[in-house]
């Protein structure tokens, strides 16, 4: 029997009182229920980068090992400035070989879904030859958090996750073949 994916939850945000462990812990339940994978929580703030070609990079290490252990990733996605965080672009361009032939699903927030970081971060995922998929979650800060801090996401995003974690599998898959 083959050996399951592995996909990697990738939380795109650092700042203090963040709202990203909500969001992702919410996706790996959905997905631990799925059983189709081994899902697990990868969360930048844990290895500290400091800005790429800074000194100190201690971590350094650990990010490329656990990134390159991943065949497929889901990106938590807040929107700043209508874009992807800087530590989220900072931890992303640490690294070049690990990201490539591999899926990605997007999940994002903000005041419209995050929808304008999510197409920036397409561009980026584009370079790094990470093939993001279709089906989006797009999480309103209105509608599916209170006071913009305490998640309780919508029924009907349920749908849109599992529909991305159906493509982010597919592909997934397929990019391994391309690996080996
Ligand atoms: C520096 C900064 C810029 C932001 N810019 C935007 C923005 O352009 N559009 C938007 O919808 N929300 C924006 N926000 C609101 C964030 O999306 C919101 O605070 C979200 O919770 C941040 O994610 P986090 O809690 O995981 O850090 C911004 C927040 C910060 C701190």
């Amino acid at each position: 029997m083959s050996e399951k994916l592995k996909i990697g939850i990738i939380l795109g945000s650092t700042r203090e009182g963040r709202v990203s462990p909500q969001v992702g812990e919410w996706v790996l339940s959905i997905a631990n229920q799925r059983g189709d994978a081994d899902y697990e929580i990868v969360d930048i703030k844990d290895y500290k980068l400091p800005l790429l070609g800074e000194a100190n990079a201690e971590n350094f290490g650990k990010w490329q090992e656990k990134i390159n252990s991943l065949d497929g990733f889901v990106f938590i996605v807040s929107e700043y400035n209508h874009s992807i965080s800087a530590a989220l672009k900072n931890a992303i361009d640490y690294l070049r070989d690990e990201w490539h032939n591999k899926a990605a699903g997007i999940v994002s927030y903000g005041s419209t879904g995050g929808a304008r970081a999510a197409e920036h971060l397409r561009g980026i995922l584009a370079e790094c030859l990470v093939a993001d998929v279709r089906v989006h979650p797009t999480l309103s800060l209105f509608l599916d958090f209170e006071n913009g801090s305490k998640f309780t996401p919508r029924e009907l995003h349920l749908t849109n996750v599992n529909g991305m974690l159906d493509q982010v599998l597919a592909w997934s898959g397929a990019l391994k073949t391309l690996r080996k």
